[in-house]
């Protein structure tokens, strides 16, 4: 099932902590994780996080292949996750599908260390690099109700909140 995923300006469920998963291994979670993934496969990303589809719970998948023909997906599915270690920096433009449309340069660590639970609650460490390091910190970040937006200057940034005000009056933001 494809869920309609929310977008940026006047969604409080994007702009607040999610909460933590305390049950696992359920038919529920299971089908929430395979809903999301066929979300994001169908919306052409390749990082989708709970608040997103309006479920403020701290899950996020995540396969950097975009599902594309001719790759292997690569699927990972990150529940409660925490960043542990981050090394180095780098700038590379970034999207978000809660505000498609428009993506501006954004600054994150190289490579970063995650610790996550998988849908049977299982603890793992994942390390990502690059495109994938980027992937963990702007998904984490929604988690906690941080957009990619907030990591630009203030007037970058209102640029982009009039932009979007501007669609949503002429009903081109739904
Ligand atoms: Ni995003």
């Amino acid at each position: 099932m494809i869920y309609r995923i929310v977008k940026y300006l006047n969604n409080p469920v994007l702009e607040k902590p999610a909460e933590k998963v305390t049950e696992f291994g359920t038919a529920e979670l299971r089908e929430l994780v395979e809903n999301m993934f066929e979300t994001m496969y169908a919306a052409h990303g390749i990082g989708l996080a709970a608040p997103q589809v309006d479920v403020s719970k701290r899950i996020t998948v995540i396969d950097i292949t975009g599902g594309e023909e001719g790759h292997e997906p690569e699927r990972l599915v990150l529940i409660n996750p925490e960043v542990t270690t981050k090394e180095g920096k780098i700038t590379e433009e970034e999207g978000c599908l809660s505000i498609p449309g428009i993506r501006e340069p954004v600054t994150r660590a190289r490579k970063v260390t995650v610790r996550a639970q998988n849908v049977e609650g299982e603890w793992q460490e994942l390390e990502g690099e690059d495109l994938l390091a980027r992937c963990f910190q702007h998904e984490i970040d929604h988690l906690n109700g941080i957009l990619f937006v907030s990591h630009l200057s203030a007037l970058k940034r209102d640029l982009i909140k009039r932009r979007i005000r501007k669609l949503q009056k002429a009903g081109e933001w739904e």
